[in-house]
């Protein structure tokens, strides 16, 4: 009897050391800190046919143009949000439309970064020290302020883009080169056009005859 419940107490405990095993393969190894596998600003070539150099340099002056193109992002959800006045309504909707075509243009650069084996700039501390846009107040701004700093902000995109533009393409970079021209620059020279109507001081009932 005494030999038996012996037995039956080993089964017992094997089966529960299972059980815990099979629980602890279950549970998620949080908290963990491991290294950095790639640093910023270093290169991690892939199989794309384009030397180390080409790379190196679209990757640089793509996260110049992300930290950039993201800080417009916010711009445009910043007056979004505080936008006021009789055009409330259209330029709350038009700055979102804005806003989410930047945000498309946002990923576009970051995983074209990628793809060229570069690191993206990312978070928003890192993004705040590399912009070359002006920094915005945090308070609210009269909508004539709001429009013409979103059209300084993307004059600054503009420039900087055609001047990389034609780099990459020296470089023989042409897929960095089509995103810069196609995407980057068509998109904001049309937002573009967009804000600066509203800044035409254009009756509203009364012409001038
Ligand atoms: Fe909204």
């Amino acid at each position: 009897m005494g030999d038996n419940n012996r037995g039956d107490n080993r089964s017992n405990n094997r089966e529960g050391s299972v059980a815990n095993a099979i629980l602890a393969r279950a549970r998620p190894r949080t908290g963990q800190k491991g290294r950095e596998i790639q640093p910023y600003g270093t290169i991690v070539k892939l199989s794309i046919a384009l030397e180390e150099k080409a790379c190196a340099a679209s990757v640089a002056n793509l996260n110049q143009l992300l930290a950039d193109t993201m800080t417009l992002r916010d711009l445009y959800k910043k007056h979004h949000w505080q936008v006021s006045g009789p055009t409330f309504y259209q330029l709350h909707l038009l700055f979102d439309k804005h806003f989410k075509e930047q945000s498309e243009l946002v990923d576009l650069l970051a995983e074209r970064i990628q793809t060229l084996g570069g690191v993206t700039i990312a978070m928003a501390p890192d993004v705040a020290e590399t912009s070359i846009i002006p920094r915005a107040p945090r308070g609210r701004e009269e909508v004539p302020s709001q429009l013409s700093r979103l059209l300084h902000a993307h004059e600054i995109v503009l420039k900087e883009s055609r001047t990389m533009a034609r780099q990459a393409s020296k470089d023989g970079d042409e897929g960095t080169n089509d995103i810069l021209v196609s995407d980057v620059i068509r998109t904001n020279e049309l937002q573009v056009w967009f804000a600066s109507q509203h800044l035409v001081d254009e009756p509203v009932v009364r012409g001038d005859n």
